[in-house]
Order: C-alpha cells, then sequence, then structure tokens
C-alpha cells in the first residue's frame, strides 16, 4: 500500500470504507507507514492534552500467537501483520506532566497545569483512573483506526482479551489500562456490511 499523502483517503472516505477486518493480507506493513500512523493518532485531543496512551507494536509471529491466547483465540491477534496494544499509563501521565505542556506556558502557568494534571488522578481509585485513560484513549483508537484507513490498511479492534495475561506478556506494569488490542494490515476479506441506527434514532436537534 502507498502511503503519499496525495493518495491518501479522505476523513469521510475512510469512516466509509472502514469496517473490522478479521483476515489481512500476508504482507508486512512498512515501518514508515506504522509510524505515519501513530503519528497521526498522537494528534487525537485530551483533557488537558495529558495524551494518556501508549503504545507496543508487535511484529513478531511468536508473541502474537501468546497474545492470541490471552485474546480469547481470536485469529486477527496471531495473523495480523501487526498487532497494536494500546495501552494507558497515568502513573507516567503525572510523573512527566511537563512534557505535555507547552512550550510557550510561562512558568506560573506551567505549576497551575502541573497541578490540574496531578488532580485528575489524585485520591482515584485505580478503577477511576482507568476510567478516566479509557475515554481519553478511545479518541485516539478512533484516530488511528482512521488514520490506517485512510492510508490503505484495514483494522479490527478489539476488547475480548483477558487484560492480566496481555501486561504479563508485555513486560507492562500492573497500573496501566489496557483500552485495545487492533490487528492492522491490508485486507483480505471485505468484513460484514455496516449496520448502524439512523441519525435519527441517536439524536436529538434541540435549537
Ligand atoms: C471497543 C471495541 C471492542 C471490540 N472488541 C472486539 C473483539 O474483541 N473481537 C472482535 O472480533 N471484534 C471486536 N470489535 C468489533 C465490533 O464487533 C465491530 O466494530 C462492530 O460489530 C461494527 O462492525 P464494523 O467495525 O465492521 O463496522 C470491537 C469494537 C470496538 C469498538
Amino acid at each position: 500500500m502507498s502511503t503519499t499523502a496525495t493518495q491518501a483517503l479522505s476523513v469521510p472516505a475512510a469512516i466509509e470504507a472502514r469496517h473490522s477486518i478479521r483476515k489481512y493480507k500476508d504482507q508486512p506493513v512498512p515501518a514508515a507507514d506504522l509510524r505515519e500512523i501513530l503519528r497521526l493518532t498522537s494528534l487525537a485531543p485530551s483533557s488537558a492534552n495529558i495524551q494518556p496512551w501508549r503504545f507496543v507494536v508487535v511484529e513478531n509471529k511468536a508473541l502474537q500467537a501468546q497474545l492470541q491466547a490471552a485474546a480469547f483465540n481470536q485469529a486477527q491477534v496471531g495473523s495480523a501483520p501487526a498487532l497494536i496494544v494500546v495501552y494507558a499509563d497515568h502513573e507516567d501521565v503525572v510523573a512527566t506532566a511537563d512534557e505535555v505542556i507547552h512550550p510557550g506556558v510561562p512558568p506560573e502557568g506551567r505549576e497551575r497545569s502541573r497541578g490540574m494534571i496531578a488532580g485528575f488522578f489524585a485520591g482515584k481509585t485505580l478503577e477511576q483512573a482507568h476510567a478516566i485513560t479509557a475515554s481519553q484513549s478511545g479518541i485516539a483508537v478512533g484516530f488511528l483506526v482512521l488514520a490506517a484507513q485512510s492510508l490503505g490498511y484495514s483494522t479490527s479492534v478489539m476488547l475480548g482479551f483477558d487484560p492480566a495475561k496481555v501486561r504479563e506478556l508485555l513486560d507492562l506494569p500492573a497500573h496501566v489500562n489496557l483500552p485495545a488490542l487492533i490487528a492492522l494490515g491490508v485486507a483480505d476479506e471485505p468484513g460484514f456490511g455496516t449496520h448502524r441506527h439512523p441519525v435519527d434514532r441517536l439524536a436529538r436537534f434541540v435549537s
């Protein structure tokens, strides 16, 4: 798949083209494409710009087979050319808050922002901290699947896995949250047809 910007799908076209794909061509994804997909993903918005999402990109069939076993044996975990493990690390967010504060913010403002970021998680249970990072990481997951689609790659977002086993296999600390596994590659099936509520079932317009 080519990744030049001139050939990238528009956002509406990528949205229309995306389906969950569980069978991929046996074709590696160039490292430059993976980096570009993650760079585009990193542009997702987050509360106070905390960017809690982190990624492990797995392109190792032996490890993928172990992850497949930890994901109720879902075939696309083991067979996808790339498996992106999305995790969120609120402890790292707090410890490195300075990195996400815009360089133009003066010292008093930086102090305020650091305090606000620490305040998001202070006194929270792990479950509460995970709820915060999961809702924000979901936005990044949306960006990721559309960025991939726009560059010619299909994806399958998954929540069907045992987080404790995935953490163990990837040597991730116990406090991190795992908002999704994402299989990624060139589609080798059309996927299911899209079936959605009509807008009028989902929304009401108040003016
Ligand atoms: C958060 C989330 C978790 C999902 N978990 C799984 C999963 O574990 N296994 C799977 O095969 N599909 C999973 N899916 C895919 C959904 O079944 C799929 O998105 C939905 O049926 C709509 O189909 P579409 O993605 O082709 O439009 C998940 C999707 C999302 C967004």
